[in-house]
């Protein structure tokens, strides 16, 4: 299972050597062999953990005392990680290089390391448990501001967006600037740089990256805009080619709030936008000639397809596919439908799940189950003719934000296909167990992390989660029951 990147890695490792060859790992030393079991934590690391290990844990195992263990904190856990390596973290293997003895002596060397009482004390994980699972959260990105939208260019690579207007990529445990992103940004209030996705055309293969944010009016004036733009995507950089402009939900308002947006491509191929009403609720849900308070639908190159519901109407906004909508922060495409799901922040109470369907209303702000943050009445009209019901509706308001649909990896059978969604309200991770189509059950995760932003889910089923504030990713593990 040894990919190119991990081989380079474990070359890198043993700085100048050119060929590696097996005998070059080095034996036990006597040095391990009395710290190990022997409380002697301080004792010498075996020659083949300088050799192979010692430039990123540290000398003498440092990175590995008082350790909060992310992998598992068994014998077998740690051979098993020294052995098949993690390279979603950045940990190479070293099955193919390290004789089956080394790989017990570095174990027993790192769990000695791991145990030292030398000063330090290790952080309990942070970890939930639920009926049917213990998850744990280990820290995988920190010192973000607030990280707003992520997305995986690959199993091992993820982008992140600050709302500030920096954009990351995160590669196998290491962090760097992307370059490229929009320069005329609106960071006020809740503006800013806001949603990324990372696309390969399948037509020529070629990789783009889109990101949305709240753009400035042009000419200086005091207005924004949620916008939609597009780079080449250039890994060595890593950075973005021109930025294209491909759509800014006009007109340009004065407010400050209510961008949405979220952007992905459903199963049908089509680019998906949610733009917010930008707090202007009597003005453009339940109009079809402004583009805020609707789920627009583009061609990935940002032309309108012409099987969208009110193309050719007169005064409507084309690229227009379902209306009536407050603030959608979040949106995700199932994994095995290719339907796209949605969820939008309501006022107190209300906030809800759609799954936006063509030239359908959702009804806001005309029928709601959310009352104003004062407590007074929007509307008693829960439902009307003409409008759709939400799939499910929260009462209260949890601040929803970020959804994703647990899919493949470690999760257990009962956690396929649920949601999860986050509450910046009250920070945590919401689980939506789902059966036939209906939530049945709600579970809260990680009480108490903060507010989570956004989720993110790679092929294989890792998930992530970005919390602002604290400025942290998380990587969720899935912990079997002992
Ligand atoms: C290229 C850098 C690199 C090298 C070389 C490397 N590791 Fe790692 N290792 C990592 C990263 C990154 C992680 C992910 C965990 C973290 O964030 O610390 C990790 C994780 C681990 C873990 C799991 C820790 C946990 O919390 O569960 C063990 C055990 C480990 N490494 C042992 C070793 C040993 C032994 C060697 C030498 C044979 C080695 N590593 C070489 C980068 C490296």
């Amino acid at each position: 299972m040894r990919s190119p990147l991990l081989l380079l890695l474990a070359g890198g490792v043993a700085a100048g050597s050119v060929i590696f060859s097996p005998d070059d790992a080095g034996h036990p030393s006597q040095g391990a062999t009395a710290s190990a079991g022997a409380g002697a934590a301080s004792g010498a690391a075996p020659e083949a953990y300088t050799q192979w290990c010692a430039s990123c844990h540290g000398p003498n195992g440092r990175d590995f005392v008082a350790r909060t263990w992310k992998l598992g904190s068994t014998s077998e856990d740690v051979a098993r990680v020294i052995r098949e390596g993690y390279p979603l973290l950045g940990m190479p293997g070293y099955g193919e290089v390290l004789q089956d003895e080394d790989i017990v002596a570095l174990t027993d060397y790192v769990l000695e390391q791991a145990s030292t009482e030398r000063g330090f004390r290790a952080e309990a994980p942070t970890t939930t448990a639920t009926d049917d699972l213990t998850v744990r959260a280990n820290v995988v990105m920190e010192g973000l501001e607030t990280p707003w939208g992520m997305d995986f260019v690959d199993d091992t690579t993820l982008l992140v967006t600050e709302r500030e207007g920096r954009i990351w990529l995160w590669e196998a445990g290491k962090v760097k600037p992307v370059a490229g992103g929009p320069t005329d940004i609106h960071v006020r209030g809740q503006g800013g740089l806001l949603d990324v996705m990372h696309w390969v055309d399948p037509q020529d293969g070629q990789a783009w990256v889109y990101l949305t944010y709240s753009k400035n009016e042009p000419g200086g004036d005091k207005g924004s805009a949620t916008a939609l733009v597009r780079g080449r995507w250039m890994p060595d950089g890593p950075a973005l080619g021109p930025l294209e402009n491909l759509f800014v939900a006009e007109p340009y308002e004065s407010t400050h709030h209510h961008y949405g947006s979220r952007v992905a491509v459903g199963g049908d191929g089509k680019l998906y936008l949610t733009c917010g009403e930008r707090g202007m609720r009597d003005v453009h849900p339940q109009t079809l000639t402004t583009s805020p308070g609707k789920v627009h639908r583009f061609n990935p190159d940002g032309s309108v397809p012409q099987d969208n519901p009110f193309v050719g109407e007169p005064g409507s906004v084309p690229s227009i596919w379902s209306w009536g909508h407050r603030n959608p922060q979040g949106m995700t495409v199932h994994p095995e439908t290719g339907a796209v799901w949605t969820h939008e922040h309501g006022p107190k109470g209300g906030d809800e799940i759609n799954l936006p369907e063509r030239g359908k209303n959702y009804g806001w702000p005309v029928i709601t189950f959310g009352k104003n943050y004062t407590g007074t009445i929007i509307t008693r009209d829960t439902a009307m003719a003409g409008m759709e019901q939400p799939l499910y509706y929260w009462l209260p308001s949890i601040g929803a934000c970020g959804l994703e649909i647990v899919h493949g990896g470690d999760w257990p059978d009962g956690w396929q296909g649920d949601l999860l969604v986050g509450s910046l309200s009250f920070e945590y991770l919401e689980r939506l167990h789902l059966e036939n189509g209906r939530v049945v059950q709600r579970d809260r995760l990680l009480e108490g992390i903060g507010r989570v932003r956004d989720i993110a889910r790679n092929s294989r089923g890792d998930l992530f989660v970005a919390v602002e504030g604290t400025g942290k990713v998380y990587h969720l593990v899935p912990v079997t029951q002992d």
